[in-house]
C-alpha cells in the first residue's frame, strides 16, 4: 500500500526508491536559495536594464517564475546556474491564472509592476498547502503606499490612486513579520516618492539578499535584517550582477540527514550564521559541528531528544521542522516539536507513525518518544519540506521505501537524489504505474507494485 498524509492525491508517475539504513559520507555542494532566487527574479521587473543572477538553482518553482516573467515580455537566458534577465520589452497585462497556479512567489510580481507601471493584475497566490497563508499584510501595506486594490474573481487588481502615478512613502507596521509581505513592500517602496519605513519587518536572510541586490541596482534601503527597514524611494533602478545566497534550508536538510544516520559530511558553500538556530539544536542533540569559513562539517554521534519551537528568523525555521521531526523519531528520549508559523504543517506525522514512530500529535504540537528503528514504506509527500523529510525517513528506515509526490520535492531541492547518491545513499528515481485517485486516503498501486510493496 502507498500511504499519503492527506485526503488528496497527486497524479504523478514518479517515485524515489530509497534503500534504508544508509550512511552519508563526503562533501555536498549547496545550491542557491530558492526563496531568494524567486524574489530576485520578481525584483528584476523593476528595471529596464539587464540583471545577471548567478547561483540560481534549477527547480520547477524557478521555471514557473521564469515562465511568468517571459509572458510579461521579459527575455531570459539560462546558462548552467546563471540567468540573464532583460526586462526592457516588458508590458503590463493580465496573464492566465494557470501560469501562477501553485507558486506562492508569483504574487511577488505585484509590487514591482505596481510601482513601475502604476497598475498590476496578479492572481491570488498558491504554493504549498501548509495553512491559510493570507496576503492581507501585503495588501494593507500596498494600500498604505497609495494603491487602490480590489480582488475580482481571484485576481488582485492594484492601481496607484491619483494622477501622479507614483506610490507615496509611508510608515507601515506589519501585524506579523511576514516574509512575503516584507519583500513585496520593499520592492514597491523602492520606486515610491519619499521615505517608507516597515516596522515589525521579517528578518530572513532572503530579505537581506533582496535588499543587497536592490541597493546594487541603485535603491536606498537601510537596515535590512533588522525589525525596522527604511527605504528611500528613487526614480529609477538600473542593472547589476548578483549572486544568490546559499540555500540555508537545503543545507539544514543535509545536516539533519547526516545527524539522523550518524554520518559525517561537509556542506559548502553556506553562510553559517544563517543556520545558527539549526546547528545549535543539532549540537544539543549530540552532533559535533565544526564551522570553517563557508563550510560546515557535521559528525553525527548520538541523537538525544530535544525540543524545538519554530519561529521567524533568527529562530528555528518552519521549513526544517519536518526533517527535524524525522530525526527525533529515533532519538534517545523524548522531544516536543511545536509548529508556530503555519497551522497545517504536520502532515508528515501520520506517515511517520505508520513507519513505526511513537508520536502524539495535539494540534501543532508533536510529542515524540524516540524508537530504536522505523520501517521502510511507500509514502506520498504532500508538501515540499515534508517530502524531503520522508526521504530522510526512508534513508533511516529498515527496508526500502518509495516516496511519491515528487512534484513537491522538485519545486525546491536541486538534484536532491543525485546529491544523496554522491554521498553514498542508494536512491533511484522510478517511473511508477500507480493509478492515483482523488479523495482516497490509500492510493491503489498497480498489481505488480502491490506485491512488491507487500514484500518490502
Ligand atoms: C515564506 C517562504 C516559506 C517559509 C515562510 C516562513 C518564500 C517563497 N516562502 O513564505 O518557505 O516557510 O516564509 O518562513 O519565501 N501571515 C499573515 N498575514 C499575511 C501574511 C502572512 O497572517 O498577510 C502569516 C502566515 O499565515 C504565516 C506567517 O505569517 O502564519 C508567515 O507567513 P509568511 O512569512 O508570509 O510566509 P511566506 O512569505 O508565504
Amino acid at each position: 500500500m502507498i500511504w499519503e498524509s492527506r485526503n488528496k492525491s497527486y497524479p504523478e508517475s514518479q517515485n524515489l526508491k530509497v534503500i534504508g539504513q544508509g550512511k552519508l559520507n563526503g562533501t555536498v555542494k549547496i545550491s542557491g536559495a530558492k526563496n531568494s532566487a524567486l524574489v530576485l527574479l520578481a525584483a528584476s521587473l523593476l528595471t529596464n536594464e539587464k540583471i545577471i543572477l548567478e547561483n540560481v538553482p534549477r527547480l520547477t518553482d524557478i521555471e514557473k517564475m521564469e515562465n511568468i516573467l517571459k509572458n510579461f515580455g521579459v527575455d531570459l537566458v539560462f546558462e548552467k546556474n546563471k540567468l540573464e534577465i532583460d526586462s526592457k520589452n516588458i508590458s503590463i497585462k493580465e496573464l492566465p491564472d494557470e501560469l501562477f497556479n501553485g507558486l506562492r512567489a508569483s504574487f511577488f510580481c505585484i509590487g514591482p509592476l505596481l510601482t513601475k507601471f502604476g497598475e498590476a493584475k496578479v492572481p491570488l497566490p498558491g504554493g504549498c498547502d501548509i495553512g491559510s497563508r493570507p496576503i492581507v499584510e501585503h495588501i494593507n501595506g500596498l494600500k498604505a503606499l497609495g494603491a487602490e486594490i480590489i480582488i475580482d474573481e481571484r485576481i488582485v487588481k492594484a492601481k496607484i490612486k491619483g494622477s501622479k502615478n507614483k506610490l507615496n512613502g509611508t510608515q507601515i507596521k506589519l501585524k506579523c513579520p511576514s516574509v512575503g509581505a516584507t519583500e513585496t513592500l520593499i520592492m514597491a517602496a523602492s520606486l515610491a516618492d519619499g521615505r517608507t519605513t516597515i516596522e515589525n519587518a521579517a528578518r530572513e536572510p532572503e530579505i537581506q539578499d533582496l535588499c543587497q541586490m536592490l541597493n546594487k541596482m541603485g535603491a536606498k534601503i537601510y537596515d535590512s535584517g533588522k525589525e525596522k527597514i527604511i527605504i528611500d524611494g528613487v526614480n529609477k533602478l538600473g542593472g547589476c550582477t548578483h549572486k544568490v545566497i546559499p540555500d540555508r534550508i537545503e543545507a539544514g536538510t543535509f545536516l539533519i540527514a547526516a545527524a539522523a544516520t550518524f554520518s559525517s559530511i561537509t556542506i559548502s558553500p553556506v553562510i553559517p550564521i544563517h543556520l545558527e538556530a539549526v546547528t545549535k539544536k543539532l549540537k544539543e542533540s549530540g552532533s559535533k559541528i565544526t564551522i570553517n569559513g563557508n563550510s560546515i562539517t557535521i559528525k553525527g554521534k548520538e541523537i538525544k531528544g530535544v525540543d524545538i519551537d519554530t519561529a521567524p528568523f533568527p529562530g528555528f525555521p518552519t521549513d526544517l521542522q519536518a526533517p527535524f521531526t524525522v530525526l527525533m523519531t529515533i532519538a534517545n528520549g523524548e522531544s516536543k516539536i511545536t509548529e508556530t508559523i503555519f497551522e497545517n504543517r504536520m502532515n508528515h506525522i501520520d506517515l511517520l507513525k505508520k513507519m513505526g514512530a511513537n508520536i502524539k500529535l495535539n494540534k501543532n504540537v508533536a510529542q515524540i518518544k524516540g524508537v530504536k528503528e522505523i520501517n521502510g514504506m511507500d509514502l506520498v509527500g504532500s508538501d515540499l519540506r515534508s517530502s524531503a523529510a520522508l526521504i530522510i525517513a526512508g534513508i533511516i528506515a529498515k527496508g526500502s521505501s518509495k516516496i511519491y509526490g515528487l512534484k513537491h520535492l522538485d519545486r525546491g531541492y536541486e538534484n536532491f537524489e543525485l546529491k544523496l547518491k554522491n554521498l553514498g545513499i542508494e536512491i533511484i528515481r522510478e517511473t511508477s504505474k500507480s493509478t492515483f485517485k482523488e479523495n482516497e486516503l490509500i492510493i491503489k498501486p498497480s498489481t505488480e507494485e502491490m506485491s512488491k510493496a507487500k514484500a518490502a
